[in-house]
């Protein structure tokens, strides 16, 4: 059992991802363990490269056939490494579901968006009529918030703008009302105003359905405010995980630090820029320094401690984990909870 917190839903125990090349092994995965409540949404957070897709595709069962998988996945209380493909496609869809990092390609041009959303209803349910599924398709259509469904179900996905794709494909991917709802990078290819509307959906589904959600991102900003919890990610590991008030305010590992300064500040006169960017790279996964990975673009980094022992995850507060020498535990309040 890992200090990651309990799951009633979803438990990732020691999950390790590897893949076998011609130049070696690369490990891209390691060691990751978080758990999801019902109910819940937990925020995975991280540059790009540092695993969150690896993460989602090994909970769905889509990781690439060279993929070497070792750890443990229970999902409702069933194990799904190891799990028979037809077993994982009754679970996908029905109750766990993924709107995908390419999700602006992922709609076939060739048939109307409305015919999509039916088939999606109809892959876990072939028994409503041709006229239930059209009005389970509009109102799955006016929930995500596509304006006059009945003018647009008949629409290609050309005739859709970038943002009325994606909710589109969230329509699609919440069809069957999943108990675990995955969103990799839902917004990243929206502008501002809309990344937020699409958020908004995400929230009202997950209101309305008592879903989980998994919002992936490489924004900090875009968790604040949908997670419940957050699970930090660099370089295939967790490197700090935490409510999302204690996250914020509490933060433990110099990475996370590196995030929240790298967020446009609400004064600035040009939000889209920020002032900070982290120095340096993260490494690829056949290159990773001795250490804490980190170290190399950590401006705390102990020479002859971080560049030398590689850190465990540490117990910082109630619920709140990091990997980092240099971390330290947050005292409780007086009225018990931590501060
Ligand atoms: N099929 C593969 N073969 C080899 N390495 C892979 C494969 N898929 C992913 N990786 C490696 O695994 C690491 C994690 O990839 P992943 O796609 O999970 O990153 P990510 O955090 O989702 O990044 P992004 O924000 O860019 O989407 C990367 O270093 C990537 O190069
Ligand atoms: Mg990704």
């Amino acid at each position: 059992m890992s200090i990651a917190s309990d799951g009633a839903l979803l438990q990732v125990e020691g999950l390790s991802v590897t893949f076998r090349s011609r130049d070696g092994d690369i490990n891209a995965l390691r060691d990751v363990s978080f758990g999801m409540a019902a109910g819940e949404s937990l925020g995975v957070v991280g540059e790009s490269g540092s695993g969150k897709s690896l993460t989602s595709a090994a909970i769905m069962g889509l990781l690439p056939a060279n993929a070497v998988v070792s750890g443990s996945i229970r999902f409702m209380g069933r194990e799904l490494l190891g799990a028979k493909e037809s077993e994982l496609r009754d679970l996908r869809g029905r109750r766990m579901s993924i709107i995908s990092q390419n999700a602006l390609t992922a709609l076939n041009p060739v048939h109307t968006v409305g015919a999509q959303i039916i088939e999606a209803i109809r892959v876990h349910d072939d028994r409503p009529s041709r006229r239930e599924l059209r009005d389970r398709a509009l109102a799955l259509l006016d929930l995500v918030g596509i304006p006059q469904p009945s003018s647009r179900i008949d629409n290609y996905p050309h005739e859709f703008s970038g943002g009325m794709r994606q909710r589109a494909l969230i329509a699609m991917s919440v069809a069957n009302e999943p108990d675990l709802i995955i969103a990799d990078e839902p917004t990243t290819a929206l502008d501002v105003t809309v990344q937020a509307q699409i958020l908004d959906v995400l929230a009202r589904i997950q209101e309305r359905t008592r879903s989980s959600l998994m919002l992936i991102t490489h924004d900090l900003g875009v968790v604040a405010g949908v997670a419940d919890r957050v699970v930090v990610m660099y370089s295939g590991s967790i490197a700090e995980q935490a409510d999302v008030d204690d996250l914020f305010h509490q933060t433990a590992h110099p990475y996370t630090r590196g995030l929240l300064a790298c967020l446009p500040r609400l004064d600035a006169r040009d939000r889209s820029t920020s002032l900070y960017r982290i120095p340096g790279f993260q490494p690829s996964p056949s290159d990773r320094p001795d250490g804490c990975t980190f170290h190399p673009r950590c401006d705390v980094a102990k020479p002859g401690l971080c560049d030398v022992d590689a850190p465990l995850l540490i117990e910082v507060g109630a619920g709140h984990i990091a990997r980092c020498h240099l971390a330290v535990r947050h005292h409780p309040r007086p009225d018990g909870s931590d501060q």
